[in-house]
C-alpha cells in the first residue's frame, strides 16, 4: 500500500497531516526516512512517526528445502505427504511455494511469506536460469542440445520454449538449464524425443544452489546475502 495511503488510514493522522508529515520528514519506514507518498509499505515494513512506532512489521521468512521424491508441492494434498509437512515453523498458513516441482522431482524448492520475492524467483521476465540434473530412459544425442537451444514448440500453450543449454554427463545422463517453469518442462523437452525422464532434481535457481549438506527432506533459513540474490 502507499505511504500516503497508510498513514490517513490510521485514526490518528488525516490527509492534511499526512502531507504534511512526509513534507516535514518525520516519517520513517525501515529506519529510512522517506517524504515519498507513493513509497510502497508492506507488510513487512516498520513504520515509524517522530519516533512511535506505528507498524512493528512481521519478519518476512525465507527457506531452502531439500524437496524429497514422492512428496506434493502443494500447501495441502489429501493424499501424499506436503513440502509444508517437513517444515517445522509456526504460522505455516502464511507460507507458500516459489517454482513447484512435479511428485517424483527432487531437488531445491524456495518457501517464503513474502510475495513481492517469490514473484522475482517465478515470474518468468525476470528469465533466472533453473539448473536441472536429469536421468533418461533412452540414450541422450546431441541432437538434443540443438533442438532445445532453438526452443520447442508446445501446441498447448502455442508458445516456443526459450533457449535451453544441455550438457551432457553421460550416455543417459546431462544438466539442463531453463529459464522458464513450464508446465512439466524437462519432462515434455525430453517428451519431444519421446525419450523418458526416470529421474530430476534442480540444483539452482538463478546463483543460488542448493546446500549440499541438506539431505532430502532437510531444510534451512536463507542467510541475507541468499535472499537479496532474487
Ligand atoms: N520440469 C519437469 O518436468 N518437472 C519438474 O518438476 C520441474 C521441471
Amino acid at each position: 500500500m502507499r505511504l500516503d495511503r497508510f498513514l490517513s488510514n490510521l485514526p490518528q493522522f488525516n490527509r492534511k497531516q499526512v502531507r504534511l508529515l512526509l513534507i516535514e520528514k518525520r516519517v520513517q519506514v525501515d529506519d529510512q526516512i522517506i517524504s515519498d507518498p507513493h513509497h510502497e509499505v508492506r507488510a513487512f515494513s516498520r513504520v515509524e512517526c517522530d519516533g512511535q512506532l506505528l507498524q512493528v512489521g512481521k519478519p518476512a521468512r525465507y527457506f531452502m528445502l531439500h524437496k524429497p521424491t514422492g512428496c506434493v508441492s502443494a500447501t495441502q494434498d489429501p493424499h501424499h505427504p506436503t513440502v509444508l509437512d517437513l517444515l517445522d515453523e509456526p504460522d505455516k498458513d502464511d507460507l507458500h511455494i516459489a517454482g513447484r516441482l512435479d511428485f517424483n522431482t527432487s531437488g531445491l524448492m524456495l518457501i517464503t511469506n513474502d510475495g513481492h520475492w517469490s514473484r522475482q524467483v517465478t515470474q518468468p521476465e525476470t528469465k533466472l536460469p533453473k539448473v536441472y540434473y536429469v536421468e533418461t530412459e533412452d540414450v541422450i544425442t546431441d541432437a538434443y542440445a540443438v533442438t532445445f537451444k532453438q526452443g520447442i514448440y508446445f501446441a498447448f500453450e502455442d508458445l516456443t520454449t526459450q533457449p535451453a543449454q544441455l550438457h551432457l554427463l553421460g550416455p543417459r545422463c546431462a544438466r539442463l538449464s531453463i529459464v522458464e517453469g513450464r508446465y512439466h518442462q524437462v519432462k515434455r523437452m525430453f517428451g519431444y524425443f519421446n525419450n523418458k525422464v526416470v529421474r530430476l532434481h534442480r540444483e539452482r535457481i538463478g546463483s543460488l544452489n542448493l546446500d549440499e549438506q541438506l539431505a532430502p527432506g532437510q531444510y534451512r533459513s536463507l542467510t541475507a546475502q541468499e535472499v537479496e540474490l532474487f
